[in-house]
């Protein structure tokens, strides 16, 4: 006939051996970002936990994404990697084509404050018109679920003598920074495609996570990457800011519970009632790798800096069940042993291009 096997297959999702046909209702899901930190550790996290899944990683591996990172998956049949840019809606809808996607999550993003303040516009561009042209793929080719991954930082900050305020769902936005402002303006439209075309959204607002393949520009890993290196440890400003750590599978378990029975049109917090300031996070891991606090080197620091981030997470805990799992004492442990069991994934990366960046954001600083 004029339809071949694979295009009536891939139609009503039934796959032919010689043998026997059966109905396939395996899930399509696409990750976008899937190359980054908690991207990477999400595709692990789902690929283990559903063997029948397809989970595709659409990832444009800017100077964050390391196709590294995925080498475990790579050959599993049930994955495929796809180096495309969410901003390219001619790729994407490519994609969307051949994949006819059930699920996406949308990781990708510039995750970095301090280089938003360097410079803001590539984190306009791939975090707002990024996340509007999936969100366009999405109603073109339907789909049972969009998921944005998204931040605490769209609050903007809560005042160290308050210990009593935490964010919730309601508390409104207010953003510091050019990374946050993008974050949120994404937050907002994905609400707006919700609202106006009726596209089945939620959005996930996780607190700071920490664990294996978090890129060493930020807090923990470059601490962890100097301390090794017998480097100053540079705090901003008097390192008394807080942040509400978590450790990254936690953050993924979350997600996984959102997509599969989080209600459409809400916005979930995630945080683990884990707040420490920078300078005690510093000192944990010098104690954890034998090395002196005089390492410890308070520099300029970093321009509207937030004080202090602190998620309510009461409403993901009462409607879905969830609870962090990995106290912060272990998961360092398993952070700081996975950068010394993983050399080479880090000393490569600042090895490189990312040399450039430390000495514009370090040096006289
Ligand atoms: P990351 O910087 O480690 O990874 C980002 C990934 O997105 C990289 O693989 C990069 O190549 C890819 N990417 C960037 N621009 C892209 C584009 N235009 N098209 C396709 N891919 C692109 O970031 P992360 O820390 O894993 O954060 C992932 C998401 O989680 C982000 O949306 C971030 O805002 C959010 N988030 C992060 C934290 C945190 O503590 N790291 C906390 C809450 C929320
Ligand atoms: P970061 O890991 O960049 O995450 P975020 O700004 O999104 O919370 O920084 C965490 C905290 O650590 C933040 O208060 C800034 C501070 N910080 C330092 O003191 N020194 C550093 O070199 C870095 C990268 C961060």
């Amino acid at each position: 006939g004029c339809f071949s096997q694979s295009f009536l297959a891939k139609r009503y999702k039934i796959y032919y051996n010689t043998q026997t046909y059966f109905k396939e209702d395996r899930i399509m899901i696409i990750v976008t970002g899937g190359a980054g930190f908690i991207g990477s550790n999400f595709v692990f996290h789902m690929l283990n936990k559903y063997p029948d899944y397809r989970m595709i990683c659409l990832d444009a591996l800017t100077y964050a994404g390391n196709l590294s990172t995925l080498e475990p998956v790579m050959d599993n049949p049930n994955f495929r990697f796809v180096k495309a840019d969410i901003r390219d809606r001619e790729a994407v809808y490519k994609l969307f084509e051949e994949e006819k996607p059930d699920i996406v999550v949308n990781f990708a993003a510039e995750s970095h404050v301090d280089r938003s303040i360097e410079n803001p516009s590539i984190f306009l561009e791939t975090n707002i018109l990024g996340t509007q042209v999936m969100m366009d793929a999405c109603r073109k080719y339907g789909i049972k679920r969009y998921h944005q991954v998204s931040t605490d930082e769209v609050y903007g900050d809560l005042p160290l003598d308050r210990p009593d305020l935490f964010f919730t769902e309601e508390t409104p936005i207010h953003t510091s920074s050019p990374y946050s402002a993008s974050k949120a303006s994404a937050d907002l439209l994905v609400l707006a495609y919700h609202r106006t075309f009726g596209l089945p959204v939620t959005i996930s607002r996780c607190s700071n996570n920490y664990g294996p393949y978090h890129f060493p520009e930020k807090l923990i890993p470059l601490m962890i990457a100097n301390a090794l290196n017998d480097k100053p440890l540079p705090v901003y400003g008097t390192g008394e800011n807080v942040r509400d750590w978590l450790y990254v599978e936690d953050h993924c378990k979350a997600i996984d519970l959102i997509i599969h029975n989080g209600r459409v049109g809400e916005v979930y917090n995630i945080g683990g009632h884990n707040e420490m300031t920078n300078l005690d996070i510093v000192k944990i891991i010098c104690k954890e790798l034998g090395k002196p606090e005089s390492l410890i080197t308070f520099v300029a620091d970093r321009k509207g800096h937030d004080m202090r981030y602190a998620i309510d997470p009461t409403k993901i805990h009462n409607e879905l069940g969830w609870l962090p799992e990995t106290k912060f004492a272990d998961g360092i442990k398993k952070t700081i042993k996975w950068y010394l069991e993983n050399k080479e994934w880090w000393e490569t990366i600042i090895s490189g291009e990312y040399q450039n960046y430390y000495e514009r954001m370090y040096s006289n600083r």
